[in-house]
């Protein structure tokens, strides 16, 4: 049976711009938000290929937000999130250098609490291709709370941790290509190590789980198996059929 939240359905990838889509969502409705928006390298980072087969330097038109308009654009989808968090829900906010200071910035003015951010560090990163940086072996994950309550499982933090709880670095290899069986889709985050402890970590079973930016659906996929229900939103319908096609091979685990 379908379920609903307002006029919303659940469980569904709905093809619209996020901060358009986000408006039917009822404020204070939503328990965890895991935003993994446009870093904004489209066209900077397009200048060099990659060489080999296991890394894919980024060319896609989505990521590649003219200057003037980034700011707001990232102010939007912040504002709209806050609106729909339930008091003591968490955004979980990706970035690069290339973003996360505006990200940041962004949050804190609109009024998230500023918790510890977490760090991905990969242990097999794409070289830097120009020799002219270091090797960029790591990505951002701001967590902003609204208010106090903010859900943090110590007892999953424990359990992955031998017993201690964790720091806020998760080393793990680039999402590998088991979970990418449905097809390619250039920025796919981790499932294992990465994703799954994000959501046992900041949410409960029976949470609405809000994903603005879908892409290939790794957020949706995890909320899926471990108990959650999500809300999501993607420009391009080719990655909804991704998405769609991964969710179809998903059964709760919890
Ligand atoms: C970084 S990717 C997300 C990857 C995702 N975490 C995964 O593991 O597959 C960002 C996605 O957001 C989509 N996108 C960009 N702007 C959007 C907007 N305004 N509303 C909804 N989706 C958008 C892009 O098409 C792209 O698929």
């Amino acid at each position: 049976m379908k379920k609903l939240l307002g006029q919303i359905e659940l469980n569904r990838i709905y093809q619209r711009n996020c901060t358009e889509g986000m408006k039917m969502i009822p404020g204070e409705s939503i328990s965890l938000v895991i935003a993994d928006p446009p870093y904004n390298i489209g066209k900077k980072g397009s200048f060099i290929e990659a060489k080999d087969k296991h890394h894919h330097t980024i060319r896609e038109d989505w990521d590649n937000i003219p200057l003037n308009e980034f700011e707001k654009f990232n102010n939007d989808w912040i504002n709209e999130c806050f609106r729909v968090l339930k008091p003591g829900g968490s955004l979980l906010a990706w970035g690069s250098h290339h973003n996360i200071h505006i990200i940041a910035q962004l949050m804190e003015q609109t009024g998230y609490d500023m918790k510890p951010f977490y760090i991905w560090e990969k242990s097999n990163p794409a070289p830097s291709w120009s020799g002219r940086l270091p090797t960029t072996s790591t990505e951002y994950l701001l967590w902003g709370t609204k208010g106090k309550n903010w859900t943090y499982n110590l007892d999953y933090a424990k359990s992955i941790n031998n017993g201690k709880n964790i720091k806020n670095v998760f080393k793990t290899s680039l999402t590998p290509p088991k979970e990418k069986k449905k097809g390619r889709f250039p920025c796919q985050k981790r499932i294992e190590g990465l994703t799954d402890h994000l959501v046992k970590l900041h949410s409960l079973k029976g949470d609405i789980i809000l994903v603005p930016f879908c892409g290939s659906g790794t957020e949706c996929v995890v909320a899926k198996m471990y108990g959650r229900d999500f809300i999501s939103f993607e420009t391009k319908p080719e990655y909804i059929v991704l998405a769609n096609n991964r969710l179809d091979d998903i059964c709760d685990v919890s």
